[in-house]
């Protein structure tokens, strides 16, 4: 009998559920949409009824294409959207707030004190940079603003988590509730050296421990699912947020090895193994653990506005927008001629991490178009992602970098990514499925303990090399440097 594993993966913008046997070959997929609410320039959220539902949905769907696969099926495997968070009581499961989502911005002002009085330490603790971006200030602000998360907590029936734990708490009908120390290192609560949260940064957030999920190893049992469907009886044998879960998914653990996910936003994860290591603007968080242990560390770099900038210039300007067609080279030979976008729409993360730079497009003339504007927002894509190269260092990043994600197919980014990084790119194969790979590596490895590196990827897609010359290259990147400049600070100062 081929024993499969059946991995979750809750995205921003859709749900995806996966099947998979032991030798990381996908027998069945699919996926199902989840919507977004803008409340206002800062205020991102989503319905975690819909999303519920959409999980079952989407889970049961894919099973019935596999009819004998509840026999094989050995665990499930869970993989999110990470830093988005979500309040409920304990006693009833009902959610008692939105789920608050990585991209809100709401609680900027509080971040900018909190980093100008705590900002080092709280660097130096959690690896990450103090920005509305993550869970912690998230977490304080339903803490301030919903009054019955005060009454619960009162009753002790009060939680707060990423969105794994409410998942895994569903599941299991609130016996389990845990999270993973992939999700918990982007909380910044956790102390990324110890893998458990940190007395000092809870104080600095003045959050309450008792209201938090514990943190095990991605690569655990998470218990047994007890909610009634296909899933009953089965183990949730890994947790991990969907970054950490795409490396995984190729296979790409060893120190040196880079990913870059170009999604809603674009994500560059470079392993360090063992080794924890900080850079200036530049993230460290955790990879995977497993019982052996939490310290496998990452670099990361995170830009937020990336498919999302492409979807919003379709939905609110060029309705007829084809993403995959947008050529980055249009109106690009030069910088002076060159319409430039700084996709600063929630603000800028790494290495700027400005939570109160703006959108902003310049380079704008008489026979500026539609397809001008697109141009250069597929183009911020490819100087977003050298922006964090930059601020890297020799030898974080070893040998070809591996790139997945929806926007990946768009081969013009690729190759203008590669030209304006001056460094190779593969294409992964099955660049929707990578982060549900992940998922189900880490779920096998909880049974058989088999190296994640097993799960490399022979096959690749494309390989991209620099063709435009380093001059030319370094040119149109200083016109972006110079661009970005105009878009700093434009909310807060
Ligand atoms: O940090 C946010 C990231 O986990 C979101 O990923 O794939 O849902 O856009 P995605």
């Amino acid at each position: 009998m081929e024993k499969t594993v059946l991995s979750i993966d809750v995205g921003t913008t859709n749900v995806k559920a996966s099947i998979w046997n032991s030798t990381g070959n996908i027998l069945a997929s699919l996926y199902t949409g989840i919507g977004k609410i803008q409340q206002n320039v800062a205020m991102v959220e989503q319905d975690p009824v819909e999303l519920w539902d959409k999980i079952l949905k989407t889970v049961s769907d894919v099973i019935e294409i596999k009819k004998n696969f509840r026999e094989n099926l050995i665990g499930i495997g869970i993989t999110n959207q990470r830093e988005s968070v979500i309040a409920w009581d304990s006693e009833t499961m009902k959610p008692i707030s939105a789920i608050i989502s990585w991209q809100d911005r709401r609680t900027s002002k509080e971040t900018y004190a909190i980093r100008k009085n705590y900002g080092s330490e709280v660097e130096d603790i959690s690896g990450l940079v103090v920005d509305p971006y993550f869970s912690a200030t998230k977490i304080k602000w339903i803490l301030d603003n919903i009054e019955e998360s005060r009454f619960l907590h009162g009753k002790g029936r009060l939680r707060i988590g990423t969105l794994d734990s409410w998942i895994v708490n569903k599941l299991t009908m609130g016996k389990s509730y845990f999270t993973d120390h992939t999700n918990a290192s982007r909380t910044m609560i956790m102390n990324l050296r110890k893998g458990s949260w940190d007395e000092n940064l809870l104080s600095i957030f003045s959050i309450p421990e008792d209201i938090l999920p514990e943190i095990r190893p991605s690569s655990s049992n998470f218990g047994q699912v007890t909610q009634k469907g296909p899933l009953y009886g089965k183990d949730i044998l890994s947790v991990a947020g969907d970054q950490q879960s795409s490396i995984i998914g190729m296979g790409r653990v060893s120190a040196g090895e880079t990913k870059i996910t170009i999604g809603t936003g674009t994500f560059m994860i470079s392993s360090s193994g063992k080794d924890f290591r900080r850079r200036k603007g530049i993230l460290s968080t955790c990879l995977y653990s497993d019982e052996g242990g939490h310290g496998n560390y990452a670099l990361e770099g995170s830009s937020f506005f990336s498919g999302s900038l492409l979807d919003y210039l379709k939905q609110n300007m060029f309705e007829n927008l084809k993403i995959e067609s947008v050529d980055p080279y249009h109106g690009s030979s030069t910088p002076e001629g060159c319409v430039y976008f700084v996709p600063a729409l929630s603000g800028l993360g790494s290495p700027f991490w400005d939570p109160g730079a703006t959108g902003t497009i310049i380079g704008i003339g008489p026979s500026t178009n539609w397809k001008d504007i697109s141009a250069s927002a597929l183009r911020s894509i490819a100087f977003r992602i050298n922006d964090m190269i930059c601020a890297m260092q020799e030898g974080d990043i070893a040998g070809d970098i591996w790139v997945d994600g929806g926007v990946s197919k768009n081969l013009g980014l690729m190759q203008f990514i590669s030209d304006i990084t001056g460094l190779n790119l593969m294409q992964a194969p099955n660049p929707d499925h990578v982060t549900g790979r992940g998922a189900a590596n880490l779920a096998f490895r909880t049974l058989d303990h088999h190296d994640l590196a097993e799960w490399t990827m022979e096959k690749h897609g494309r390989k991209f090399t620099p063709v435009l010359s380093r001059e030319n290259a370094k040119d149109l990147y200083s016109g972006w440097l110079r661009s970005l400049e105009r878009s700093w600070k434009w909310h807060h100062d």
